[in-house]
């Protein structure tokens, strides 16, 4: 969010030999403590007075292969679109949907990242962890991991006691596209489409709606996408005929917040330094000077008025710590 704050400590560590030594050092154990990955899904709303944890587990390792599979286990600190480039390069399909979001692959196992038509629960097998309690290794499989819309055990239940190591994915190594999103669905009869002819796509799509992370401060999307029960979604639609909408299963529907801030007359709106972001609603931007302050003002105003209006509960989607 390109917020100006601090933390007491911060441990990096390169191996899980390290991060025991970091867990066993005083300063962690008198202190609070919080694991981070890329940190571009955090808000700090002031200096964080403990410790920060932050993986530099670096390595991509082919653990099984057969004709059309293969699986591939990824060191937590690297980054993200390191990982999709490295699939892109060696002709694995399936996390090429997810080109460019930033943070680390620990973190993409904890938040279940997702764009365009492909979340990263599609393509985890399993999560490898550390106990932060008993600094035993531990194993998930992803149904134990119980993923769900940017959302998984980790977020819940197992809140701060796993440390996520490294992640096995398994990717095709036969030709295997999503194409179901709008401006990939063309695509589909595209002859001899290629990993990177889509990752360039996604890229481009993704340049033309947020914003560039190492120029403006933000956390992508702020706030979840509201799912909302059949009847609600009638009456929404009723007034509003024109709220684009996606089935959610169970009867349920969900609801871009992004067109339900912008139709609340919010594009553009700023407090101090924060605004909505004009090309993509669900973006907060630092435009520059923003305080915590002025995030956390926008985002509540942000809350009440589309609460007001549609009578639909928002709720970030960001970290806030
Ligand atoms: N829309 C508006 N105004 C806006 C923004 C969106 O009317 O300001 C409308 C669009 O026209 C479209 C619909 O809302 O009809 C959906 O917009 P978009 O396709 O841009 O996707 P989104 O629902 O706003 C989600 C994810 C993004 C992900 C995109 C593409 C969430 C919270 N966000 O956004 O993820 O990149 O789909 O798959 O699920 C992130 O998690 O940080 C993130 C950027």
């Amino acid at each position: 969010m390109h917020l100006d704050v601090r933390c007491k400590y911060l441990a990096e560590y390169s191996t899980t030999q390290e991060l025991a030594e970091v867990l066993n050092a005083p300063e962690y154990k008198q202190n609070r403590s919080m694991h981070i990955g890329g940190g571009s899904n955090l808000v700090f709303t002031r200096d964080y007075d403990g410790m920060l944890l932050h993986s530099k587990i670096q390595f991509i390792n082919t653990v099984n292969e057969t004709a059309d599979k293969v699986t591939l286990e990824a060191g937590a600190g690297i980054v993200w679109d390191d990982f999709v480039k490295y699939c892109i390069a060696h002709n694995y399909y399936g996390a090429e949907n997810m080109s460019g979001i930033p943070g680390e692959v620990g973190a993409s196992a904890v938040q279940n990242i997702g764009s365009y038509g492909t979340e990263a629960c599609d393509i985890i097998l399993q999560v490898h962890c550390i106990d932060k309690h008993t600094g035993k290794t531990e194993i998930f499989s992803n149904p134990q991991c119980q993923y769900a819309y940017r959302d998984s055990i980790f977020k819940n239940e197992y809140y701060n006691r796993y440390i996520v190591t490294s992640v096995e994915y398994t990717l095709s190594k036969t030709p295997r596209f999503t194409l179901t999103y709008g401006p990939l669905r063309e695509m589909a009869s595209t002859p001899m489409l290629t990993l990177n002819h889509v990752r360039e796509t996604i890229l481009a799509v993704r340049n033309s709606k947020l914003p560039n992370p190492a120029e403006t401060g933000s956390v992508g999307s702020f706030f979840k996408n509201p799912i909302i029960d059949e009847n609600q979604f009638i009456a929404l639609q009723a007034a509003y005929p024109l709220v684009p909408h996606y089935p959610a299963g169970e009867g349920r529907v969900k609801v871009p917040a992004g067109w339900l801030i912008e139709n609340a007359g919010l594009k553009g709106f700023s407090i101090g330094g924060a605004c909505v972001y004009p090309k993509q609603c669900l973006v907060i931007a630092n435009t520059g000077n923003a305080t915590p302050a002025d995030v956390v003002a926008l985002y509540k105003h942000i809350i009440s008025t589309v609460s007001n209006k549609y009578g639909i509960e928002l709720h970030p989607e960001a970290n806030i710590i």
